[in-house]
């Protein structure tokens, strides 16, 4: 019995992990609901399975020994809890769990969006369909907002190697592979902030390939949505106008975009919105003007092997006229 309850230890301490952020248990849409069922069903019959079978070793090593057992005498139970019974169970949770992932990917209904999302090491470029210009897109990175309560589609691609998009309040994961572009849709059933993380080894950062989604009232997204296709403001302090020059003669604009200045970079994350985000190198630090300049300097300490140059040459008065500017991008 002592034997059963420690075998059971390992489960009630990952239940304990089950809560809250990035759980899939903690489900906010129903494609995340299907995930929690199948988990739940997956569990409750490792239980009974598992349990039968310590309980019925149990029994036979703890059972007086009476007389010698016949040869045959248990064939009927071999045979039954053997092959019978996990045959059934098994195959019974192969449909089940199958016919789940089928009918995620489709659902009839039309997406209320689409959005596509690529995998960099180690960041994501997410493009949304502009609402005004047909064929053009609104980009932007490390953030992905959405409507709440409809169905949104993600098609997902990778610019370098195999990523995975996963979301895990949301529904479940998918790849991202060059060449190719994967469908997943998703949906939050009410407004909220969710963190999602790449979910494929992908390089020594892609513990630190992290993203949001922020899930907006639908008129909100709209509002959103437009205010982020407009083109970065003017920056209003000295400091800030300092920065914004800066940011060109550092050649910042070889590798970043900021819609409505000359920089159209795009090697690295777009920045049109940068002090609005959350957080900074793709989950690796909270917003802040300061984080923003120890990033600029330290960024490879902070996050060795990313692709951005570490500025670590540049004075306090730049980084700081930087950092400034950057924040200021809301
Ligand atoms: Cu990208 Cu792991």
């Amino acid at each position: 019995r002592v034997t059963g309850i420690v075998m059971l230890l390992p489960f009630i301490a990952g239940l304990s992990g089950c809560d809250g952020i990035m759980s899939i248990l903690d489900v906010r849409g129903p494609m995340a609901e299907q995930i929690a069922r199948l988990w739940w069903v997956l569990f409750w019959g490792s239980v009974v399975l598992g349990g039968g079978t310590i309980a019925l070793v149990l029994y036979v090593v703890t059972r007086p020994h009476e007389r010698a057992p016949r040869i045959g005498s248990g064939m009927g139970v071999m045979i039954g809890g053997g092959v019978v019974l996990p045959v059934v169970t098994l195959w019974a949770l192969l449909i089940y769990g199958v016919s789940l992932g089928t009918r995620q990917v489709g659902g009839e209904e039309p997406p209320a969006l689409t959005i596509e999302v690529v995998g960099h090491r180690f960041w994501w470029e997410v493009r949304y369909p502009d609402p005004v210009e047909p064929d053009e897109y609104v980009v932007s990175a490390n953030e992905i907002h959405i409507p709440a309560g409809v169905p949104v589609d993600f098609f997902v691609s990778s610019a370098d190697v195999i990523h995975s998009f996963w979301v895990p309040n949301l529904g479940g994961k998918i790849d991202m592979i060059p060449g190719r572009v994967n469908q997943i849709r998703l949906q939050a059933n009410e407004p909220g902030v969710f963190r999602g993380q790449c979910a494929e080894y992908c390089g020594p950062q892609h513990a630190r390939m992290a993203f949001f989604v922020r899930a907006h009232p639908p008129e909100a997204f709209e509002e959103w949505l437009a205010a982020e296709r407009g083109e970065a403001e003017e920056p209003t302090s000295d400091l800030a106008v300092q920065g914004r020059e800066q940011f060109f003669q550092q050649a910042c604009m070889e590798c970043h975009t900021i819609r409505g200045t000359p920089a159209r970079g795009r090697a690295g994350p777009d920045l049109t919105r940068l002090g609005a985000r959350k957080t900074l190198g793709a989950g690796t630090l909270e917003m802040s003007e300061e984080n923003i300049a120890e990033w600029i300097a330290h960024n490879q300490q902070l996050k060795p092997g990313n692709r951005m140059l570490p500025y670590e040459h540049l004075d306090e008065e730049t980084l700081q006229a930087l950092s400034a500017y950057l924040e200021s991008l809301q």
